[in-house]
């Protein structure tokens, strides 16, 4: 089969309750295809987070079905080739650093597909020094800021490479020089994307087709109207440059 003309991923009729709540997600439909960059916004508690981890595996759906590049996933090993394509930035970074030292957290993924120590640690390097990430291989990750761990966190899902990058908020708590590399980094890579945030003028710069989650189902919403606001920041009487 034609790998670009299978999507990427599916979720069809998809359902998930947590034990004794209302249904989070309610027969939803979902396809992503290649290259495909997908903006993902609403209210707090509408279903988001829990989406994508039912996309990877973390949580399985009630009923209803997840496939990957067209094969239905069922045990566990079909969601472990998921999640060697497919890399998660978790909505809370606590939950996703779990190695003492920076570099070693980010050497993780690359190491766990497979690449040598040596490989592994100049993927890491090379993937941290794009984030701007300097002087923080020895660094204590459960010592970091919010902020530096998020960025911490990204490095890790993108030194893994992987085909597509779902990333649940990923510039919360960070300040705005980082957050434009972040749109800069997302905007260089060729990969499918999935972001989930509550900043439209990120999602504005990043994503290309917009939803949202209503009632438990994927509604696509990309009739918006994107329009600049008069902003402050300090020093904005120096020369400085803003996106058109
Ligand atoms: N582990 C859990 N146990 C029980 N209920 C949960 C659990 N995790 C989430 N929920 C509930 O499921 C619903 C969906 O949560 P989810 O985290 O997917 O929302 P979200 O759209 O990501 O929200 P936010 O914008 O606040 O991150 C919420 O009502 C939440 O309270
Ligand atoms: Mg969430």
């Amino acid at each position: 089969m034609d790998e670009s003309q299978t999507p990427l991923l599916e979720l069809r009729r998809a359902c998930f309750t947590y034990p004794g709540q209302r249904d989070v997600l309610d027969n939803l439909d979902f396809c992503l295809r290649d290259k495909d960059r997908a903006g993902l916004f609403g209210p707090n508690g509408s279903g988001k987070t829990t989406l994508l981890h039912v996309i990877m595996g973390l949580l399985r759906p009630d009923s209803g079905e997840v496939l990957f590049r067209g094969s239905p996933c069922r045990y566990e090993k079909d969601f472990q080739a998921v999640r060697r394509a497919i890399g998660l930035l978790l909505q809370n970074a606590d939950d996703q650093l779990f190695n003492p030292t920076v570099l070693d957290d980010v050497a993780f993924g690359p190491l766990n597909l497979g690449l040598t120590p040596d490989e592994a640690r100049t993927r890491a390097q090379e993937t941290m020094a794009a984030l701007g990430l300097y002087g923080f291989e020895d660094r204590l990750t459960h010592r970091l800021s919010g902020g530096e761990k998020k960025l911490v966190s990204l490095a890790g899902v993108m030194a893994m490479r992987p085909q597509a990058l779902l990333l649940d908020e990923p510039t919360n708590g960070l300040d705005p020089e980082t957050r434009s590399r972040i749109i800069d980094i997302l905007n260089g890579l060729d990969t499918t994307l999935v972001v989930i945030s509550h900043d439209w003028d990120f999602l504005d710069q990043t994503a290309t087709s917009f939803y949202t989650i209503k009632a438990g189902r994927m509604v696509r919403e990309d009739d918006r109207t994107f329009h600049t606001h008069v902003h402050s920041h300090r020093l904005g009487d120096l020369p400085h440059r803003h996106r058109p």
